[in-house]
């Protein structure tokens, strides 16, 4: 199945020795010393991470290993206990949800957060950077106001041409499938044209006919120049697109290094492949070539 479309891993991204906090050549995210607790329960406590810019970075680990957490302090849809964390070397520590959206690092949830009482289109116009709307002086000169949010608009119906929601542009968020509810979610979180897209699980409870689309729609952002990092159990999409791997197990980062290699190590099989590694993604990609996978073709 190699056709010119195959998505080439980016390597050579770490400096050293591939283990939990590695450098990386150019970090767009650098994490220190981010701990959380929830009563009793340390959810996360990372010393130290990097991730790689423009790469496709997975985050994986059981259930509970902190990694929902994690982007939500990272987001700021959380407070961290102790931590700083810097985009592009601008630090992020303190700074609210929306306004890390508009510094470029943009997320999704694993239980998708569109709006279901909305319509497709004004769910695409809320992700938008900069509602001009908002600030009284440009409500009082309502050209403006109308011309940019012509061109909110227009982009939010290039993206969902993208993703092919265009037809449903309409209908109410609420009536989508759970697969194209992920899909809007991603369009919508590019409409602030970021530099760093989080996604947690974009693949859970997507119908299989949408797992090609939603794989290649994460390559395509690698491909635009965006960095991706996204939390994963499906171990066959990690392997195919992750260009890096973290795992994490009760909130530390346990390894880390190009997908090919992590997930052979001890400590990995240890902490959370064996149940999972034999999954199956159970779909032809069309886009991705399927290695020593033993006819999953
Ligand atoms: N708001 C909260 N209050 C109390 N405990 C929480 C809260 N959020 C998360 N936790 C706990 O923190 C730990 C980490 O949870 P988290 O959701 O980050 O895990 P996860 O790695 O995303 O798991 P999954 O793969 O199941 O999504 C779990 O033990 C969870 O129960
Ligand atoms: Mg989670």
């Amino acid at each position: 199945m190699s056709d010119n479309k195959t998505p080439q891993k980016t390597t050579d991204l770490h400096i050293g020795t591939p283990a939990p906090g590695c450098k990386k050549k150019d970090p767009i995210l650098v994490a220190d010393n981010i701990k959380k607790s929830f009563g009793g329960l340390t959810a996360v406590d990372v010393a130290h991470l990097e991730i790689p810019k423009n790469a496709i970075t997975a985050l994986i680990g059981p259930n509970g290993a902190g990694k929902t957490t994690l982007f939500n302090l990272l987001t700021g849809f959380d407070t961290p206990d102790t931590g700083e964390w810097h985009l592009m070397g601008n630090s992020l520590a303190g700074v609210p949800s929306f306004k890390v959206a508009k510094m470029g690092q943009v997320r999704t949830f694993q239980l998708t957060k569109a709006l279901g009482l909305l319509t497709v289109l004004d769910n695409m116009k809320l992700g938008a950077k900069d509602q001009g709307g908002e600030s009284i002086f440009k409500a009082l000169l309502p050209g403006t106001w109308r011309k940019q949010d012509d061109e909110i608009g227009e982009k939010a119906m290039e993206l969902l041409k993208r993703f092919k929601l265009d037809a449903k542009k309409d209908d109410f968020a609420a009536s989508l499938s759970g697969g194209q509810r992920k899909l809007l979610e991603m369009a919508r979180a590019l409409m602030t044209d970021p530099t760093l897209v989080m996604l947690d699980e974009p693949m859970a409870g997507v119908n299989p006919a949408l797992t090609q689309s939603l794989l290649d729609h994460v390559l395509d952002l690698k491909a635009q120049g965006m960095t991706v990092l996204f939390v994963e159990h499906d171990m066959h999409m990690v392997r195919h697109i992750a260009d890096w791997v973290v795992v994490m197990a009760e909130g530390q980062v346990v390894a880390e290094g190009p997908a090919d290699t992590v997930m052979k190590e001890q400590a990995v099989i240890d902490a959370y492949l064996g149940a999972h590694q034999d999954t199956d993604l159970g779909v032809v990609t069309g886009r991705i070539d399927i290695i020593d996978e033993g006819g999953a073709k």
